[in-house]
């Protein structure tokens, strides 16, 4: 092997971000199905408003319904914001020809996009990553969903796809402080569904973490899957506690996603090689334990 080669090589090893991508690069799906999702498509903004302090809910109208078509619960697009930022976003509902996005205002292109009016248009880039099987869920028996604070995004649309497979969904949802809820029958009207909130504040709901009201409920209920979304604290101690047998355990993460094709690999969970932004968002809990493990936000 020449000298040039073999410094590439030992960059390369160097450098894990690096050599995830490259892994995934040669494994990118490019069927014309697939590829498909890989591409810009426009879409125009149909209303934009804000829910709670903080959280905000968009729905857009994309030209071509085509990306509407298949899209699996807790999959996210690539939510191109003219001008600003592309930013990864999970599917909050779908209507025959429309999108729905919550998100929370933190940065530049959340800014951005709570500033767009009806009539505006993104690009959307989708639906991208590992949805959640409703499938695998026995019909008929109960879920329990546990969200933690803009974690409540892609809930809605969970729910309704658990109700077409006739699985019932009880649903925790823990914020810091009541200024941040809103009432999820606004965004799910005619679903039939439990809701249990959780303060850190104390200023309603239950008085504690979302991770602590959940583990009163599992004492309390059976449920047959456990999906928890949000911050990676509230998945860590979900995934240390001792569950009873026969309740499968799933988590949705969150991590830097930059490219949302398996590209750059920015996403990488470490200490694994496993990249959020195609491998998941949606993990077992026992497979993705060592990067929960790991500690951090
Ligand atoms: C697969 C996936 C799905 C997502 N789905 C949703 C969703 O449905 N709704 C939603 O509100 N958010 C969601 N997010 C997070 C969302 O993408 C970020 O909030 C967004 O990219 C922030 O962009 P920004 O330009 O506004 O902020 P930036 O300018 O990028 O960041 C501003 C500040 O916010 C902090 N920040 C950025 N991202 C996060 C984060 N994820 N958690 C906590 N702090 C953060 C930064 O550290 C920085 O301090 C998702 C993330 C991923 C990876
Ligand atoms: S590899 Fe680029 S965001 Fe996942």
């Amino acid at each position: 092997m020449s000298k040039v080669f073999e410094d590439v090589d030992v960059a390369v090893g160097k450098c894990s971000h690096i050599t995830h991508s490259l892994n995934h690069r040669a494994s990118i799906n490019t069927s014309s199905e697939r590829f498909h999702n890989y591409l810009l498509k426009p879409a125009e903004v149909v209303s934009n408003k804000r829910l709670s302090e903080g959280l905000w809910r968009v729905e857009m109208r994309p030209i071509s319904r085509e990306c509407l078509n298949d899209v699996k619960p807790l999959q996210f697009f690539m939510v191109w914001i003219p001008s600003s930022d592309e930013i990864p976003l999970s599917v909050s509902d779908l209507t025959e020809d429309t999108i729905s996005f919550i998100y929370k205002v933190r940065g530049l292109g959340t800014k951005a996009l709570s500033a767009l009016r009806p009539g505006s248009f993104v690009g959307l880039k989708g639906p991208l990553g590992n949805g959640f099987e409703v499938s695998y869920v026995r019909p008929s028996s109960k879920a329990l969903i546990v969200a933690g604070g803009s974690g409540i995004a892609p809930v809605p649309y969970l729910i309704k796809k658990l109700a077409v497979a006739n699985v019932q969904a009880d649903v925790v949802w823990g914020v810091k402080s009541d200024a941040e809820l809103f009432n999820l029958r606004e965004v799910l009207p005619d679903l039939d569904v439990r809701v249990f909130t959780a303060t850190e504040d104390c200023s309603a709901g239950y008085c504690g973490l979302a991770s602590q009201l959940a583990v009163e409920l599992l004492n309390e209920y059976v449920y047959s899957v456990l999906i928890a979304i949000g911050p990676k604290p509230i998945l860590r101690s979900l995934c240390s506690v001792r569950l009873s047998g026969g309740l499968e355990f799933y988590v949705a993460l969150e991590a830097v996603v930059k490219c949302g094709l398996g590209a750059c690999g920015s996403c990488v969970l470490e200490p694994t090689d496993k990249l959020l932004c195609v491998d998941g968002p949606v993990f077992r809990c026992g497979d993705i334990k060592e990067h929960l493990m790991k500690g951090g936000n």
